[in-house]
């Protein structure tokens, strides 16, 4: 699905080959900074091609949730998302899965194998942990779901958060090991910096009623939405959510200063997306949760 021969491209500095940046253009025909109620795929179907820079999205789990009684789908829609998608553009797929017969049916991590056979790079595992509600079936306590970061190619923009270095200014290790297990001297600095990239294990509490009174059952937290917008985006790129429901996504993104477009087939979703996009930040949305 990728057109490797036609799409420009331009050198980043660690020298790996992207689209170039002529693609930030926004197609006319397509529903900029706005909410669309309707089945995404159909919606999607009317997206001209490579147009959305990044996809931060949740659709329903197996069959835990009904949302309404509307179905979905998945073939269809990882094709349109792919299609649409510029060369260098994330989709972030939060997911997780439900037990059924004393299984976990694993389909998160099918549909994740079944993006990289449209062509896109599974980029990173992530993990969303947060608190959940106590279960009592045999299993630990499950407090985590998957956030995978697919691309189209490499990321056209990854502006990685950092955390600081519990160790900062500490000497490093003189030593480091090598595939063949043979130890060699280290060369370098010699002292560990103030900050590295944050790890891809994000803990947020859970999103609903939380940090704001969101009229849907299964929200994700705003800082999520935001801190994946600031990582593949820059100012003016288009970011899509296909599952909008409340509007985490286009809330996030429009914050930040992107262009948005959120799809959901439930109008009181679409209804309650439009109007958090008219209210202002409230003080907990700005308060680090980072764990
Ligand atoms: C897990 S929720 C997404 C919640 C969202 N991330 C938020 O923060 O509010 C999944 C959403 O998918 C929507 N949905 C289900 N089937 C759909 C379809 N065929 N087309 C568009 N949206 C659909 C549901 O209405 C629901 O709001």
């Amino acid at each position: 699905m990728i057109d490797e021969q036609t799409t420009p491209k331009e050198t980043t500095p660690n020298g790996e080959t992207v689209a170039a940046s002529v693609h930030r253009f926004v197609h006319p025909s397509l529903p900029i900074d706005s909410i669309v109620c309707g089945d995404n795929c159909d919606v999607l179907g009317t997206f001209p091609r490579e147009c959305i820079d990044l996809v931060v999205t949740s659709p329903p789990y197996d069959d835990l949730r009904t949302y309404g009684g509307h179905e979905w789908d998945f073939y269809g829609v990882a094709w349109q998302l792919c299609r649409v998608l510029k060369p260098g553009g994330v989709i972030v797929w939060v997911v997780g899965d439900q037990s059924k017969d004393g299984s976990e049916t694993g389909t998160s991590m099918m549909q994740a194998l079944h993006f990289k056979t449209l062509g896109l790079r599974l980029h990173d595992t992530m993990i969303y942990a947060t608190n959940k509600p106590p279960m009592n079936d045999r299993r630990y306590q499950q407090c985590w779901e998957y956030q995978y970061v697919l691309s189209k190619g490499p990321p056209k923009t990854a502006e990685l958060l950092t955390e600081r270095c519990a160790y900062a200014g500490s000497p490093t290790a003189a030593r480091y090991r090598q595939a063949d297990g043979d130890l060699r001297d280290r060369h370098g600095p010699g002292v560990i910096g103030e900050t590295k990239p944050r790890e891809n294990i994000w803990w947020f509490p859970s999103g609903n009623g939380k940090q704001e009174a969101v009229k849907h059952p299964a929200p994700f937290p705003l800082r999520l939405a935001s801190d994946h917008v600031a990582t593949w985006t820059v100012e003016g790129d288009t970011v899509l959510d296909p599952f909008n429901g409340s509007g985490t996504t286009t809330k996030a993104a429009h914050e930040l200063g992107r262009r948005y477009i959120g799809i959901d087939v439930n109008h009181e979703y679409c209804e309650e997306a439009r109007k958090r996009l008219e209210q202002q930040l409230l003080p907990f949305d700005a308060v680090p949760v980072s764990g």
